[in-house]
């Protein structure tokens, strides 16, 4: 019979020097395992004398219980060691800088949109939108463009398919159909601008498929064209930031205005760019009339109690003039690099979407 207590310190020894939990099994296998040495002893127990018995039982319970017991306890430890640099491997470096965010910046339109509508409401304008797919109705009839008028040939429009009572809803070709919207809606006397998308199938340098206008009109019982010019040239002050800037009205045809008027602004072409405010050449930014008496019957406004003016004026074609930007399809090719040049940052002006509309949706 072995001396147990060697076999004890032996064992032990070999638990305490346990690096890992693999190795601490093997141990347990080996020594306390079926064919371990403890459980051979336990066996050889059948073999011996009731007196050797009694002696011997009792402290190899003990060893095979002291042994198992450090077992558990080495394997604690190794347990705790193992879950301590898993901890520290894996613990948050709060240290760490956070990733930057990237900033965005505002769409030169948008920019535009806001500065426009801002001028305008200043001037005790208030703002109407209203629907991007119209009805054929209001794009252009009510707007004294019946059906085969020469005059709807002037828009490349955008058509749905026919609906069952062979009505065709159109993508809006102009802003100016929130006029019609306005005064069938509303009561005079009217003072509003309608901002927004407006389409049309065209592209080029100076054409995209949709670009933004914004639409101006006025109307109530002594408006007249004096008033039209004064609203122009203060705007394009405000707009363009030069005082004594050069506006032109050509005479002109839309078949919603009698008197109608293109809108030119003095410029110069040096190298390429664009010089508001100086030089003897010109550039279109509008067209404008006194709002022909046949739109005021189509919307039950009698022409002799009620006139007044209005105007339509392409965003992107104001923006390209302020801020140099040679070609028209930049705007919408979404290059973030681009984007980061002639983008802004935000300003404390409230966007459109959080004004009050005076129209919403579509009829
Ligand atoms: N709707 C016209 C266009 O898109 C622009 C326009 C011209 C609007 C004269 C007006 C206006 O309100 O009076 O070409």
């Amino acid at each position: 019979m072995q001396d147990l207590q060697t076999l004890e310190k032996e064992i032990s020894a070999n638990i305490e020097a346990a690096v890992d939990i693999d190795s601490l099994e093997d141990i347990r296998i080996s020594e306390l395992g079926k064919k371990g040495r403890v459980s051979l002893l336990m066996r050889e127990l059948g073999t011996m004398t009731p007196e050797e018995k009694k002696a011997f039982g009792p402290k190899l319970n003990a060893l095979k219980n002291g042994l198992n017991n450090a077992i558990q306890d080495r394997k604690n430890i190794l347990e705790a060691e193992i879950l301590n640099i898993k901890l520290l491997s894996e613990s948050l470096d709060i240290s760490l800088s956070s990733a930057t965010e990237d900033a965005g910046s505002i769409h030169p339109i948008s920019q535009v949109m806001d500065e426009v509508t801002e001028i305008f409401t200043e001037m005790g304008f208030s703002v109407a939108e209203g629907p991007e797919i119209e009805n054929d109705f209001y794009n252009f009839t009510a707007l004294n463009i019946p059906e085969e008028h020469p005059a709807r040939q002037m828009h490349d429009t955008f058509y749905f398919p026919k609906d069952e009572e062979g009505n065709r809803k159109v993508l809006r070709t102009h802003t100016s159909p929130m006029q019609i919207r306005t005064m069938m809606e509303g009561e005079p006397p009217y003072r509003i601008i309608a901002p927004g998308r407006t389409y049309r199938n065209d592209s080029d340098a100076t054409h995209t498929p949709m670009f933004h206008q914004v639409e101006a009109l006025v109307i109530d019982k002594s408006i007249h064209m004096g008033h039209l010019k004064w609203c122009i040239e203060e705007f394009s002050r405000k707009f363009f930031e030069i005082d004594d800037v050069k506006i032109r009205f050509r005479p002109s045809y839309f078949p919603f205005t009698e008197p109608s008027a293109e809108v030119d602004i003095g410029c110069s072409f040096k190298n390429g760019e664009v010089l508001i405010g100086e030089g003897d050449d010109w550039l279109e930014i509008m067209g404008c009339g006194m709002v022909n008496e046949k739109v005021l019957e189509n919307v039950n406004l009698d022409p002799k109690e009620y006139q007044g003016f209005a105007f339509g004026m392409g965003l992107d074609r104001i923006s390209m003039l302020k801020w140099g930007i040679p070609d028209l399809r930049d705007f919408f090719a979404a290059d973030l690099r681009w984007l980061k040049h002639y983008g802004f940052q935000a300003l404390d002006i409230p966007s459109l979407s959080t004004r009050s509309s005076t129209i919403k949706g579509s009829k």
